[in-house]
C-alpha cells in the first residue's frame, strides 16, 4: 500500500498502476489531437474514411450506455457501502445517464463515427467507471483523509453538469430541424473560451475527484483535462479553418450596423 497526501486515501499498487496507465493513455490521445490525429467523431471525423462507420447518434449511445450500466449495476454489486462510495457511484451514473439523454433528445448530429474509435472510447469509459468505483470500494478499508472535500465536490459537480448541459443546449440551438451545417457558437461562455462544454465537464470531474479523494479519480480528472485540452486545441484549429468566413461575415455585419 502506498501512503499518500492528507486529501487522498492510500492507494494499492493495482490502483496506482491503473492511474498511471490512465494518465499516459489519455494524455497521449490529447497529444495526438493536437497533432491533428483525431479520434473519429463529431466535426473532426473524416467522412471519406474506409473504416466501418455508424451514425453519430448510434455511436454516441454505444459510448455512453455501457458506462452508465456499469454505474447502475454497481449499486447492486456493492450494496454495503458508505456515503462516499454511494456519492461517487451516483455522480458517475448521473453523468453517463445525462449523456445518454442528451444524445437521444438534445444533440443535433450531422455526421457519423468510426467503429474503432467507438470501441476504444466506449471500453475506456466503462473501464474507468468500474475502476473508479472499485478504487472507492477498496478505500473504504482505510481511514478517511484528514481533509474532507465532499461538500465542495458536490457543488463543483453540480455546477459542472449544469454548465455542460447548458452549452450542449446552445450548440443544439444552432441547427434547425434537419439542418446539418456548422455555425459560429454563441451565448454562454462561447465568446470567452473555445469549448465551454469541455471546461464544464472538467469542472464536473474535479467535483467527482473531490467527492472521491482517491488517486484513481485524481488521475482520471488530470487525464480527462489533458485530453480535452488537446481536443479543444484541434477544435480551435478547425474553427479557424472552417468558420473563418462566417466569422468575417458576422463581424462585417455588426460593423455595418454601427455605421
Ligand atoms: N471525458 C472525456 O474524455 C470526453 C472526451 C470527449 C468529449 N467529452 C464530452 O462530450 C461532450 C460532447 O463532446 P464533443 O466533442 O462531441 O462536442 P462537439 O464536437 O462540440 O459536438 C457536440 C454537438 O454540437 C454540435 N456542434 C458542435 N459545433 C457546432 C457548430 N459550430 N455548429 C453546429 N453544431 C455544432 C455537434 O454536431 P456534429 O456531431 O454534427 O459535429 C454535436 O451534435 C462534451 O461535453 C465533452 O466534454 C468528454
Amino acid at each position: 500500500m502506498m501512503e499518500t497526501l492528507d486529501f487522498l486515501y492510500p492507494s494499492s499498487s493495482f490502483i496506482t498502476t491503473m492511474s498511471m496507465i490512465n494518465i499516459l493513455g489519455l494524455s497521449f490521445f490529447g497529444f495526438l489531437e493536437m497533432m491533428g490525429i483525431n479520434l473519429q467523431y463529431s466535426k473532426l471525423w473524416n467522412p471519406n474514411s474506409k473504416r466501418i462507420k455508424v451514425s453519430s447518434r448510434t455511436g454516441m449511445l454505444l459510448l455512453y450506455t455501457p458506462a452508465f450500466l456499469v454505474g447502475f449495476a454497481s449499486f447492486w454489486i456493492f450494496p454495503e457501502k458508505g456515503f462516499r462510495p454511494l456519492l461517487v457511484t451516483t455522480a458517475l451514473t448521473i453523468h453517463f445517464f445525462k449523456r445518454v439523454l442528451e444524445v437521444l433528445f438534445v444533440h443535433k448530429y450531422s455526421g457519423g463515427m468510426v467503429l474503432d474509435s467507438i470501441i476504444l472510447i466506449s471500453s475506456g469509459y466503462s473501464t474507468t467507471t468500474a475502476t473508479m468505483i472499485h478504487a472507492q470500494h477498496i478505500a473504504q478499508g482505510f481511514m478517511e483523509p484528514a481533509i474532507d472535500l465532499k461538500c465542495p465536490g458536490i457543488l463543483l459537480f453540480s455546477v459542472g453538469i449544469c454548465g455542460n448541459f447548458y452549452h450542449h443546449y446552445l450548440l443544439s440551438k444552432l441547427r434547425g430541424k434537419g439542418e446539418k451545417g456548422y455555425k459560429i457558437p454563441k451565448g454562454g461562455l462561447f465568446h470567452q473560451v473555445i469549448c465551454p462544454h469541455y471546461l464544464f465537464e472538467i469542472l464536473e470531474f474535479v467535483g467527482v475527484f473531490f467527492i472521491s479523494q482517491t488517486l484513481y479519480s485524481l488521475s482520471f480528472t488530470i487525464s480527462t483535462t489533458l485530453y480535452l485540452i488537446g481536443r479543444s486545441y484541434a477544435t480551435r484549429k478547425w474553427n479557424v479553418k472552417k468558420l473563418y468566413d462566417l466569422m468575417m461575415l458576422a463581424s462585417l455585419g455588426s460593423w455595418m450596423t454601427q455605421l
